[in-house]
């Protein structure tokens, strides 16, 4: 038995989403930019699914700019703040996917910019009084940088929350919201927040598409210099079919989110207890489990120290089980993770994090629970 639980990394591509890619890539080939009939029916594509997207979110087609994933969806919020609205200082957290935590070093390049690191404590959580100092330190502009949820330990923060406090502190507020993106529901009318980001594989979309979202009352132009797509703001010739599968994915996320978010989170709390019965009090979780505060996606387990901790991921892998270590997207590197580092997590232990889709089954877990039983009974013995 194969079974994947990796999918904070990325997921498998929803079978309706490859069905409604194909006749894309078959039969609609214009360039979106063409005035003639094929670029205009391609130009159609793209703006009907602009608008689903927009739909789902509560926000305005015109807030919506298609990029080539999360990455280039975070770049661009950072350095639209930097460039375009006088941004001096950026508040961040030392959790941060590298998306944005090496973006927000990288601005240091301009001048006068500045990176301020927010508290977290030992279960990834912002100290938000710490934020509201910082916030109120000096004079400059400032943008506040927190993702929605952690990618490698699934503590959230209350976007409503830090977005008052971004509010009521005259800062600009993006979140990294990549890995709750099509898993949990926005309304942008309720939620004040300048820019979030989409990154299209994570529910069950195509790899190398996704978004930024930027409230209409900040003005972004040339971000990308070319031919004057999305706006003026990111030129290129569009990625069509990745932009229709995109759609499609978040559509069948939000078809029924609660749904999903019940099965998954069972899962969860199922393999949750299957650990506890098995390692008892060596067992522990890194980051919140709560799930009140806890991407429902994502499990990362500590478990009890033994000398050949490194084995734990190869040997499950071996038979089958595929799960990761550290950070998602560096998975297979032998880098420790930072987001364990600044929880000051006991490195000494081996840990691995097991994430979920609305397709991971009960006799999944079980089989990897299996595994996991018998690695620890051979082959870390
Ligand atoms: C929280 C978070 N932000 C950003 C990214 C980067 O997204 P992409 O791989 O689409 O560039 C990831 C990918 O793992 C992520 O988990």
């Amino acid at each position: 038995m194969n079974v994947y639980l990796d999918n904070a990394a990325t997921t498998p591509m929803a079978p309706e989403v490859i069905e409604a890619m194909i006749p894309i890539m078959r039969d609609v080939f214009g360039n979106p930019s063409s005035s003639h009939s094929f670029g205009r029916q391609s130009k159609a594509y793209l703006e009907t699914s602009r608008r689903k997207v927009a739909a789902f979110l509560n926000c305005k087609p015109a807030e919506i700019f298609f990029t080539s994933g999360g990455t280039e969806a975070d770049n661009m919020a950072l350095l639209t703040a930097v460039r375009e609205l006088g941004v001096k200082t950026i508040i961040t957290s030392p959790l941060e996917h590298h998306a944005v935590g090496h973006t927000a070093e990288a601005l240091k390049m301009f001048p006068e910019v500045d990176v301020k690191y927010v508290t977290v404590d030992s279960k990834g959580h912002i100290d938000l009084e710490d934020l509201e100092n910082l916030l109120k330190a000096g004079d400059s502009k400032k943008i506040v940088s927190l993702m929605h949820a952690n990618n490698e330990i699934g503590t959230m923060i209350d976007l409503k929350q830090v977005s008052e406090i971004c509010r009521r502190n005259e800062a600009y507020f993006h979140s990294d919201t990549v890995q709750t993106m099509g898993h949990f529901a926005f309304d942008l009318q309720d939620l004040d927040i300048d820019f979030i980001t989409c990154a299209a594989h994570k529910f069950h979309g195509p790899k190398g598409i996704g978004f930024l979202y930027i409230n209409q009352k900040i003005k972004a132009t040339n971000l990308i210099h070319g031919g004057g797509q999305e706006r003026g703001f990111r030129g290129g010739t569009e990625n069509m079919y990745g932009i229709v599968g995109l759609a499609k994915a978040m559509e069948l996320a939000y078809e029924d989110v609660e749904a999903h978010q019940q099965h998954v989170q069972g899962l969860k709390d199922y393999l949750i207890d299957e650990l506890k019965e098995y390692f008892g009090e060596d067992v522990d979780f890194h980051g919140e489990t709560d799930p009140s505060r806890s991407l429902y996606t994502v499990l990362n387990v500590c478990f009890p120290k033994t000398d050949k901790a490194g084995m734990l991921l190869f040997t499950l892998d071996l038979k089958g089980v595929a799960v990761s270590g550290g950070s998602a997207c560096s998975s297979g590197a032998t880098k420790g993770s930072h987001v364990l580092e600044g929880i000051g997590a006991d490195m000494t232990r081996p840990n691995a994090r097991f994430s979920f889709s609305r397709y991971t089954t009960k006799d999944e877990i079980d089989y990897a629970m299996e595994q996991v039983k018998e690695v620890f009974e051979k082959t870390l013995a």
